[in-house]
């Protein structure tokens, strides 16, 4: 048998994460598999306990529903169950199988270059996503967002969670100047409402990210790119939590110089 990973979730079906890992496992020349495995709630704990002992498994990414439940069944070394609260990736270490998170440094990478130390930040949402997006810019110093949900509540909570100052808005509040603007909801993917903001109080040089990746183009960075903002789009986190994840399966670093090639393969 060859060494595998695979990602788990309920659906699993739409999961791109095959398509990323099987690009670099075939550029890198490694004789390994990546696969998409369904998994339901109610075997979350014997999946583990399966997979555990199987010799072959180096490890499993995490999708909707299980990335909090996951939590039960592994080591969490870091310490993400008090910060961002949900694990996305599962890898061996010294025969443990230790849960931690890649989105965050997944989201951040894009925007590594930015000063964020101090600045204004608006975020959209207060899910999973928004969490490692929270967690993200708390670390780089990030003191004061402005943070916009359906649920004002969940929004100042989660602020409180991070140690973040500012405001906790309703959705269609007026948006404040800010140097980034996060998307950290499903709003604008194919299927879902638009989310239609005004873009006219960003200052020039402000750069606004939007987590969905279907469409590439969105509704929010058509209207960004209208006003000549800097985007980051969605395959960004996509493709950077996945990066952080392989090396953690597979022990070599994914040659990003290909990035271009991997796009156009998730795009076609
Ligand atoms: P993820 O892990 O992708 O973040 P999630 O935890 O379900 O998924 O979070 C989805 C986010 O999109 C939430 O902020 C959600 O708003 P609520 O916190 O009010 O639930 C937001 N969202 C999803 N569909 C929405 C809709 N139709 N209108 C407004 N917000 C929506």
């Amino acid at each position: 048998m060859t060494h595998y990973a695979e990602v788990i979730g309920d659906p699993i079906a739409q999961s791109k994460s095959p398509v990323i890992h099987e690009f670099w496992l075939a550029a890198l020349g490694i004789e390994a598999a990546y696969r998409k495995t369904q998994v339901t709630a109610e075997g979350l704990g014997d999946y583990f306990a399966g997979r555990r002992d199987d010799p072959d498994w180096l490890g499993c990414n995490i999708t909707i529903p299980h990335k909090q439940a996951a939590l039960d069944f592994v080591e969490d070394r870091g310490d993400v169950r008090a910060s961002i609260g949900a694990i996305n990736t599962v890898f061996r270490s010294d025969g443990a199988i230790v849960g931690t998170n890649t989105d965050a440094a997944g989201f951040y990478a894009p925007i590594a270059g930015m000063d964020l130390a101090g600045q204004p930040v608006v975020v959209i949402g207060a899910g999973g996503a928004a969490r490692a997006i929270l967690f993200a810019l708390a670390r780089v110093g990030v003191e004061r967002v402005t943070l916009l949900n359906r649920n004002p509540l969940k929004g100042a909570a989660l602020l409180a969670n991070f140690g973040l100052k500012g405001d906790a808005l309703k959705l269609d509040s007026p948006l404040p100047p800010a140097a980034l603007l996060v998307n950290a909801t499903s709003l604008g993917m194919t299927g879902q409402p638009p989310l239609d903001l005004d873009l006219s109080v960003l200052p020039e040089e402000a750069v606004v990210y939007d987590i969905v990746y279907a469409p590439l183009e969105t509704a929010l960075l058509k209207a960004a790119r209208a006003r000549d903002l800097d985007t980051v789009d969605g395959l960004e986190m996509l493709i950077g939590q996945a990066a952080l994840a392989f090396e953690l399966f597979f022990g070599q670093a994914p040659p990003r110089d290909r990035d271009d090639e991997l796009r156009a393969l998730l795009t076609a």
